[in-house]
């Protein structure tokens, strides 16, 4: 039988990377995001569309995600893996950033997953196996200026899938989470101001950061094992590290980039 997998924020960076790479290795794809045209493009360009079925909608629509999940479920009757990678940035100091910008920021990176965790776990226990996979980011492991609800979100799923992966101990369903580092995506140019609007320009760290498509071949391999989490990062492989046993090196580190821009 053909393994299935739904893969949330998959019409363009890292999830349309993932969307090519299980439809690669012969698995169906369920994409959803909200642009159905760029869906489109992502699923021609595999030439395996015949394997994906699009699946569109706002996951930032929260009312409406137990719906959408049992929607995915229904299209093959069941799901091997999810892989809850839909997200959204920011770029803006916490006093100047809107809170209904921080709130719904939060919808998408941290509420919506959950939701979707809520609707689909109970299915596979009863189908007896399946993986709930969840991309956050290595800004969820430390705090920086202007991306406090961004890192927040971030920190709140890496917290929450790491109950989540104990809860699940005795379960027939696997909890993993990746939490990657800088990749060339579009996530800076649609990283909302303060005002909600978008910024429109790319950064540095995007520019010389991951290639999503090596990035999926390596998110692949590691849900084919029973690990639970891993970090991969391209040049700031140092980050965390340093983070941990000497802050006061590291932010003064960060804050010389800063004064750099
Ligand atoms: N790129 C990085 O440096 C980096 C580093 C660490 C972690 N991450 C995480 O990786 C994940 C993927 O990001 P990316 O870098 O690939 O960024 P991206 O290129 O901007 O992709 C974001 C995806 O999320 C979808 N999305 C945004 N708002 C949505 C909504 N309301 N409903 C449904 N889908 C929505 C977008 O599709 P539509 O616009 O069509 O809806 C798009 O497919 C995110 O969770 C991000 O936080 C990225």
């Amino acid at each position: 039988m053909q393994h299935i997998v739904w893969i949330t924020g998959a019409s363009s960076g890292i999830g349309a990377a993932l969307v090519a790479e299980y439809a690669r290795q012969g698995w169906h794809v369920i994409a959803t995001a909200r642009r159905i045209d760029a869906l489109q493009s992502v699923a021609e360009k595999t030439g395996r569309a015949e394997n994906i079925h699009l699946l569109p909608a706002d996951l930032g629509d929260l009312e409406n995600i137990s719906t959408l999940s049992l929607q995915a479920w229904n299209i093959q009757g069941h799901l091997d893996m999810v892989i809850l990678n839909a997200g959204v940035g920011q770029w803006g100091t916490v006093t100047e950033t809107q809170t209904e910008v921080e709130d719904q920021l939060f919808d998408l990176n941290y509420h919506s997953p959950v939701r979707t965790i809520k609707a689909i776990l109970p299915k596979m226990e009863k189908q007896g196996f399946g993986r709930i996979v969840a991309i956050g980011s290595i800004a969820g492991q430390f705090g920086q200026r202007k991306l406090a609800a961004y890192s927040a979100s971030k920190a709140a799923l890496t917290i929450y899938l790491e109950s989540l992966k104990e809860e699940c101990h005795d379960s027939p369903v696997r909890i993993q989470l990746v939490s990657p580092g800088s990749a060339r995506t579009q996530i800076m140019e649609s990283s909302m101001l303060p005002d909600g609007s978008r910024l429109n320009k790319t950064g540095k760290a995007q520019e010389n950061g991951l290639d999503p498509a090596i990035l999926a071949k390596r998110i692949f391999q590691f849900t084919q094992t029973r690990r639970f989490h891993a970090v991969m990062t391209g040049s700031e492989g140092l980050a965390l590290p340093l983070h941990y046993f000497l802050p006061g090196l590291f932010y003064r580190m960060l804050r010389l980039r800063y004064a750099r821009k």
